[in-house]
């Protein structure tokens, strides 16, 4: 299940490796290096195919700034964190103080590979133990970003988490990405989920919903994946090519849904 990080961390260090980068992330190429020496020497090699996962850390990235600009004293959660630096690329001021959690054995990963900061805190421990909640500091508008995570979990257990959040904090924002009702159904034959041991647990054909479950909570808006006009001004031409006919077949186009709410 926690191999699941590879993948998407490893687009990312390839996308540090094209003239004009979408996140322009050093620390993913540096750590997958030391992952995997000869992670780009492979079969698809240097191919970007993995581009778009990159567009979803970008989207996860902008509204991150754009709700700390609003709220310097913010408590972030970035749940599921795996070994993204998103802390040190969107280097928030002092003020804010951000929580990385993820299971033991990937934060321990994670001290090994990556920098120690002021006012980051490691949280090795599953999300839907709740307990790791008491530790963080109250009375504080919190952003939570849970980046790839949700699928993994059962719905009993998003709505914990949700609702939990929702009612420890007087203000927020959360932002995370979705897969619909057959991605969910059909995700035990996934090739590329088997590879990774890896099966979703749930899935809504409509994230907006999910605000249903709190009174206090609103859903804002969704972002463009496949369809996002920067992977189509970012990919090189052949990966273009092909996301665009793989977004000719039903579904694929919106088979992750990347969804803000606030509360
Ligand atoms: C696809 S990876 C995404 C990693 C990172 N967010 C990124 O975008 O690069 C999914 C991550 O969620 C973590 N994860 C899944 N279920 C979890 C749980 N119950 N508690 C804590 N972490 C979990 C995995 O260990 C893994 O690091």
């Amino acid at each position: 299940m926690q191999k699941t990080l590879n993948p998407v961390l490893k687009a990312k260090a390839l996308d540090n490796r094209l003239p004009d980068p979408v996140l322009g992330d050093e620390w993913a190429e540096r750590v997958m290096r030391r992952l995997d020496p000869d992670y780009d020497k492979g079969r698809f090699g240097t191919s970007q195919m993995g581009l778009v996962a990159v567009i979803r850390t970008k989207v996860h990235d902008d509204w991150a700034r754009d709700f700390l600009a609003g709220h310097p004293d913010a408590v972030v959660l970035h749940l599921g964190c795996g070994l993204d630096a998103r802390v040190l690329r969107i280097d928030p001021p002092e003020t804010v103080d951000w929580y990385d959690l993820d299971y033991p054995a990937v934060i321990a990963l994670r001290r090994r590979l990556l920098p120690a900061r002021a006012h980051c805190t490691l949280l090795g421990s599953s999300v839907t133990e709740l307990s790791w909640l008491e530790r963080i500091p109250r009375g504080r508008p919190v952003l939570m970003i849970a980046e790839g995570m949700i699928p993994y979990l059962t719905e009993p257990d998003v709505r914990r988490l949700l609702t939990t959040i929702v009612d420890a904090f007087p203000a927020g924002q959360m932002q995370f990405d979705t897969v619909p009702v057959w991605a969910w159904r059909t995700s035990r034959w996934d090739p590329t989920l088997r590879k990774y041991d890896a099966e979703f647990h749930c899935g809504f054909d409509d994230p907006a919903k999910l605000a249903g479950w709190h009174r206090r909570l609103e859903y804002v808006e969704e972002a463009p994946m496949y369809g996002s006009p920067l992977l189509m001004a970012k990919a090189p031409a052949s990966t273009r090519r092909l996301y665009r006919l793989l977004t000719l077949l039903p579904g694929l186009k919106r088979s992750i849904r990347i969804v803000r709410f606030r509360f």
